[in-house]
């Protein structure tokens, strides 16, 4: 449940109106709900009480400060994948001991950095890693704590770009080959080996892959114990599903339950590494109508947001849904909803049944998760406002990049 709804013919963030904020911001923009953002980070805390837990916000889904410092506050933890989103996590007051951080190519220096900051764990991707952060951590003199992503090789039936728990994937350590890297890690003195953990994919589902990953993870377990290998957490990593359309992802608290039965009678801390599901519904991207358009196949409207400021339907050709935010009375028409950028696969989602004037505002929902973070100044166009709503109050959590921010950096040939 989020809390963008409709009163008075007008689409709200919590207490305000969308068109008071485009009308104070500018359009495009992306806003999100606090209230929204707390109420799912708690529905993961409350589905994992009883059981030693720690959850790690994944931080590539929203990486704004303020959205890291609202779950900060609530004392979250941060799954990080960069030096970048380590100093995002520490600049918003995130606290390092709960960070773990992932990643197939973290350098010597981003590896030195996250020692120094104290993080948790490092969740190591393969054999040569084990060797370089142990290095690093001799030239220290440090001891860094470690877990390996282990590959357990099921089907997340998910997007394949999105799917990363196959043999074929980049990801983690091949299931086959993990005890011997166990047993090479547990003899490099500069590590202490302390859980495991996996990651299959995004936007699950059903609990099927997640419940098998889990099975073949605990059977490792199982097997390091006898090489008197003993874990102190076990991390499952994120990936569940949100509703972007009509998928009927599970609550966090089903999946929790099935977890919890399972690691019943084991001294494992939980680590849970959710994104979307925290922050997808938690956040529309607001825009314009700028021109409304027949075309001899087809009808567009033209909107002044882009494949660049939200990437996910051309580069997934994911379906997120449309709305106007003060919806007409009149006969809808089939619209496919298209940004300015010279692509043709620069759409925000096609074949749309709008009743739509220029200048109408609509709102493409669920943007919240993997919006701004992969938006990109293509076709030079500045990346948009942030806005956060905290009850009746909007908040400028970003302002929209000034036309000199594009060039900051470049330099000419004397
Ligand atoms: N942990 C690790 C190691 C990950 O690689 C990811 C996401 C997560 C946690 C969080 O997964 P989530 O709970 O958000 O599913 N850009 C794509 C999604 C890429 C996900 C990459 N890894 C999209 O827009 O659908």
């Amino acid at each position: 449940m989020d809390h963008f709804n409709y009163h008075n013919n007008a689409l709200h963030a919590e207490q305000v109106a969308l068109t008071d904020i485009a009308a104070q911001f500018g359009t495009p923009c992306y806003v999100y709900s606090r209230a929204t953002i707390e109420r799912h980070y708690q529905a993961f805390t409350a589905a994992l009480s009883g059981h030693p837990h720690l959850i790690c916000y994944a931080v590539k889904a929203n990486s704004n400060l303020a959205v890291l410092n609202v779950l900060a506050r609530l004392g979250s933890g941060f799954d990080i994948v960069s030096g970048g989103e380590l100093a995002r996590v520490i600049e918003a007051g995130g606290d390092p001991t709960k960070v773990v951080f992932s990643g197939v190519a973290k350098t010597a220096e981003e590896i030195a950095t996250a020692l120094k900051a104290g993080i948790h764990c490092f969740n190591v991707e393969s054999e040569p890693e084990l060797d370089r952060i142990n290095e690093v951590a001799r030239q220290l003199d440090m001891t860094a704590p470690v877990s390996l992503r282990v590959n357990p090789d099921v089907d997340a039936q998910t997007h394949p770009y999105i799917s990363t728990g196959l043999k074929q994937n980049k990801f983690g350590i091949a299931m086959e080959r993990a005890e011997t890297a166990y047993l090479h890690a547990q003899q490099l003195p500069h590590l202490e080996v302390i859980g495991a953990d996996c990651h299959i994919g995004s936007q699950l589902t059903s609990l099927e892959p997640f419940i098998d990953a889990l099975d073949r993870l605990l059977a490792l377990v199982d097997r390091l114990a006898e090489h008197g290998i003993k874990l102190k957490h076990l991390d499952v990593g994120g990936g569940l599903g949100v509703n972007y359309q009509d998928e009927q992802p599970p609550l966090p608290a089903d999946y929790a339950t099935a977890i919890k039965q399972r690691l019943s009678g084991r001294k494992l801390t939980l680590i849970m590494e959710p994104g979307r599901a925290i922050m997808a519904n938690a956040g529309v991207m607001l825009t314009k109508v700028e021109f409304l358009k027949q075309g001899d196949d087809r009808d567009f409207a033209i909107v002044d947001a882009a494949m660049n400021d939200l990437l996910r339907p051309a580069l997934y050709s994911a379906w997120q849904e449309i709305v106007a935010v003060t919806p007409r009375h009149g006969t809808s028409k089939a619209y496919d909803v298209v940004g300015p950028v010279c692509e043709t696969g620069d759409f925000l989602g096609k074949d749309r049944q709008l009743v739509l004037q220029p200048e109408d505002l609509l709102a493409v929902r669920s943007s919240g998760a993997y919006g701004f973070t992969m938006a990109s100044n293509y076709n030079s166009r500045p990346r948009v406002a942030e806005v956060m709503v905290d009850g009746s109050q909007p908040f400028l959590i970003r302002q929209r990049e000034t036309l000199q921010q594009l060039w900051q950096g470049e330099a000419l040939l004397p």
